[in-house]
């Protein structure tokens, strides 16, 4: 399988292969300095078509610059970004939607009292009517919600409730399913299962997959390896800002990503403590030296974080129809 591709973009998309192995969105060697904090280095990075990609790492890690940087909000001060193949540095938000670049933000930006439809098409309202008679064309904009909605399975008893009044996972959901529609071809969602339960977040994992089957890119920002693990397709941990792991899914198990992100040597570490205080039931936790796992101040592990092309890591969800859809919409 080689990865180029055709050249012809967008004219032949039943032959979504080759273009499936040219990343959306990719970071070569980026950094951000702020000032002279340097919160991000040397990262590499790179989004497919169809394809989760999940970056992992602890508080202060620097998930939420490096998202900053793909989304226009931030620039970066060192290496590469390149979307469709070309180098960017966005100014605004605003060219990176131009782009397809859609992200959702953990505090979602909706208006609680506004019924969700409202919601949905805010900031892009449907009108009608001449320029002088212009209004909001409300039948259509409640319709077109609606079928976007359950397109992406998400059934809402009442599209007139106050978005206010959903779950949290419910209003993560509408929020993905708006950037589908509104043709996104990479979504960034920032920890959006993190003030979740168990159930909600299921939801949520759902609609990421959701979002892969109609063909588009996800970062998906957690600190939980087990969200991760259920969607990914590829598995990025950062750590102090610079990629302290970078790896297809076929090419790591969730507890090596778990001891990943815990750090092997802290949680045995953090097991002799705990032991100490009694009434903490410590058995689950690694004994010093787990098997298997290198400490993680060893050089980083398995893949190395060259260009992150993760190749044939296509799960057993990702079905290779997907792309079709999400092409017709833009
Ligand atoms: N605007 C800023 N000015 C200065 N330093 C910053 C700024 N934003 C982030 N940092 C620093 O950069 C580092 C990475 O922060 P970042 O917010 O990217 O981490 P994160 O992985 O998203 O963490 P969390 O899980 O807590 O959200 C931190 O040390 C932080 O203090
Ligand atoms: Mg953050």
């Amino acid at each position: 399988m080689t990865s180029k591709t055709a050249g012809t973009h967008g004219a032949v998309l039943a032959d979504t292969v080759p273009e499936a192995d040219r990343p959306i969105v990719q970071l070569r060697g980026a950094g951000k300095a702020y000032g002279n904090i340097r919160a991000l280095h040397g990262v590499d990075l790179a989004v497919h078509p169809g394809r989760v990609t999940c970056v992992l790492g602890d508080n202060g890690a620097g998930k939420s610059t490096l998202i900053k940087i793909i989304s226009g909000l931030h620039q970066h001060t060192e290496g590469e970004f390149l979307v469709d193949g070309g180098a960017v540095r966005f100014t605004t938000p605003r060219d990176a939607l131009a782009r397809g670049i859609a992200t959702v933000y953990q505090d979602l930006a909706t208006v609680p009292l506004m019924p969700v439809w409202r919601n949905f098409f805010l900031g892009s309202e449907m009108t009608k009517g001449p320029w002088p008679v212009r209004r909001l064309d409300i039948a259509r904009m409640k319709r077109t919600a609606d079928e976007e909605l359950r397109n992406m399975g998400i059934v809402l008893d009442d599209l007139e409730q106050p978005i206010g009044t959903l779950s949290g996972g419910q209003r993560q959901c509408v929020a993905i399913a708006r950037a589908v529609y509104f043709g996104a071809r990479v979504l960034i969602l920032d920890e959006p299962t993190a003030a979740l339960g168990v159930k909600q977040s299921g939801v949520v994992l759902k609609y990421i997959a959701a979002a892969r089957e109609r063909g588009l890119g996800v970062i998906f920002i957690t600190h939980n390896p087990h969200h991760a693990y259920m969607v990914g397709d590829h598995f990025s941990v950062l750590r102090l800002g610079t990629l302290e792991l970078s790896a297809a899914r076929a090419d790591i198990t969730l507890e090596e990503l778990t001891n990943h992100m815990a750090g092997g040597a802290e949680l045995a570490a953090l097991k002799h403590e705990l032991a100490q205080v009694g009434g903490v039931d410590v058995e689950a936790l690694p004994d010093e030296e787990p098997e298997g796992s290198a400490p993680d101040t060893a050089a980083p592990a398995t893949a190395a974080p060259t260009t992150a092309v993760p190749g044939s890591a296509a799960p057993d969800t990702a079905a290779p129809d997907s792309a079709a859809p999400a092409e017709g919409k833009a």
